[in-house]
């Protein structure tokens, strides 16, 4: 592993403090896993990998090197949580799918899955364009805090319903840049 990468054990992120909770090793260690199950799945099928703007875009990137089947890539941007830790409740579209969905094999790609509202919302609205199958793909999945009826099929860990923070995930826009992921210190 490369020393460049921004790797402390505590981190202070706008006034609150993180320790760290998934490492680098791990994080290494089940995108790979990950890659290849899809690349046995969708073997032939061309997918297009969606990726969630902002936080997905570090797992989005780190996964497609593992990637090694026939793909295509594209972004959309929901709404954030804003500045806050918890979620608003609403869901807005900031910037819409570009690739043509109709009769592909469609992956969306998240970074974590929390109340499941944004990904109930995005499921719902791209199977509106008759793609050939949807599928999700979450980094992180908080089990205990998912209230809205979601489809999951590929996780890469389920976590307790704790603020996390790094590898894309950020705190009032901070953080994003950390190469691990580090949790709310609140003992
Ligand atoms: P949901 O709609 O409640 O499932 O929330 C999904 C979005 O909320 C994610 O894409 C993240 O942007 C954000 N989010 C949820 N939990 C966290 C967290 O622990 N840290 C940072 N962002 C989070």
């Amino acid at each position: 592993m490369s020393s460049s990468f921004y790797l402390p054990e505590e981190v202070t992120c706008n006034d609150e403090s993180f320790k760290v909770f998934i490492t680098k090793e791990q994080l290494e260690e089940r995108l790979s896993q990950l890659g290849n199950q899809l690349n046995k799945e969708f073997e032939g099928k061309k997918p297009i990998f969606i990726g969630v703007l902002n936080g997905a875009f570090i797992f989005l990137a780190d996964i497609m090197r593992h990637v090694s089947i026939s793909c295509e890539v594209d972004f959309m941007k929901l709404s954030s949580y804003g500045d806050e830790k918890v979620s608003s409740g609403k869901v807005t579209e900031l910037k819409h799918i570009d690739a043509k969905i109709e009769g592909r094999h469609i992956i969306l790609v998240e970074d974590i899955v929390d109340t499941g509202l944004s990904m109930n919302y995005l499921v719902e609205n791209v199977k509106k364009y008759n793609p050939e199958s949807v599928s999700v793909l979450t980094l992180l999945h908080k089990k205990e805090a998912t209230k809205y009826d979601v489809q999951l099929d590929y996780v890469g860990f389920e976590i307790p319903d704790a603020f996390v923070l790094g590898y894309g995930l950020d705190y009032a826009q901070e953080g994003r840049n950390l190469a691990q992921i580090y949790v709310l210190d609140d003992a």
